[in-house]
């Protein structure tokens, strides 16, 4: 089973009882389950669980995550797995041939920021909290409903009100308004009907991009 939460592209977060149930269902089956959790520090007003740390699941679970999006460090190419012995083993055999290793910069990077990264990392999510208040407030504003996503850094409203399809919705607005979103559809065809709006950018740029969809988003009512 694969588990991505806080998830890209809803910004969902699971609360701890629906984690439980989860990992009833993985013991009930007996099943390995990846867990990626590369926004675990990103989540506003409720608290991360680490799937591996419930009662059992550590010895049934990887854990997958980063350096990627709590430091900022996109591009870098720095991960890491935690997974029982013998899964790591295993791992290990096609990685290290594939690989080698993570960049050693890289490496120095994410040292430095796990020592001295912590006062960045909060400041960071506080204002990425901010930037989530005001982008799902300016999407409900122009009709584009959303839901309050309470981890990573993505809003995913319906776009259903235009009438257009995920893709249409994204590619008009690229080429007309010069806003680049994510339609729902690339996720799998639950998506169909929503958009992902990222705001890991400036909130200038977020209030400028806001006032282009309202523009768009009346034309096509
Ligand atoms: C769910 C999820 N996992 C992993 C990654 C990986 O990031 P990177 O390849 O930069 O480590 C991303 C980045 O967008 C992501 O959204």
């Amino acid at each position: 089973m694969l588990l991505g939460y806080p998830n890209n592209p809803t910004g969902t977060v699971l609360e701890r009882d629906d984690m439980t149930q989860i990992a009833e269902v993985a013991q009930r089956h007996d099943l390995l389950v990846i867990s990626d959790e590369i926004y675990d520090r990103l989540v506003y007003g409720t608290s991360h669980t680490c799937f591996a740390a419930l009662p059992g699941m550590r010895e049934r679970t990887i854990l997958v995550n980063g350096f990627s999006k709590a430091y900022a460090m996109t591009g870098w190419r720095i991960g890491y797995a935690a997974a029982p012995a013998h899964i790591i083993e295993a791992m290990m055999k096609v990685h290290q041939y594939v690989m080698m290793c993570a960049p050693i910069m890289a490496q120095m990077a994410a040292i430095e920021a796990l020592k001295n990264g912590e006062d960045a990392v909060q400041s960071m999510v506080a204002d990425y909290d901010h930037r989530r208040r005001f982008i799902v407030k300016g999407l409900n504003d122009i009709g584009l409903i959303c839901f309050e996503p309470k981890g990573a850094f993505y809003a995913f409203p319906s776009i259903k009100s235009t009438g257009l399809s995920s893709e249409d919705f994204c590619e008009k607005l690229l080429l007309e308004e010069k806003i680049a979103v994510v339609p729902g559809s690339a996720f799998g065809e639950c998506g169909e009907g929503y958009i992902r709006c990222c705001y890991a950018v400036a909130l200038p740029d977020i209030e400028e991009a806001l006032e282009r969809m309202k523009r768009f988003v009346e034309r096509y009512k």
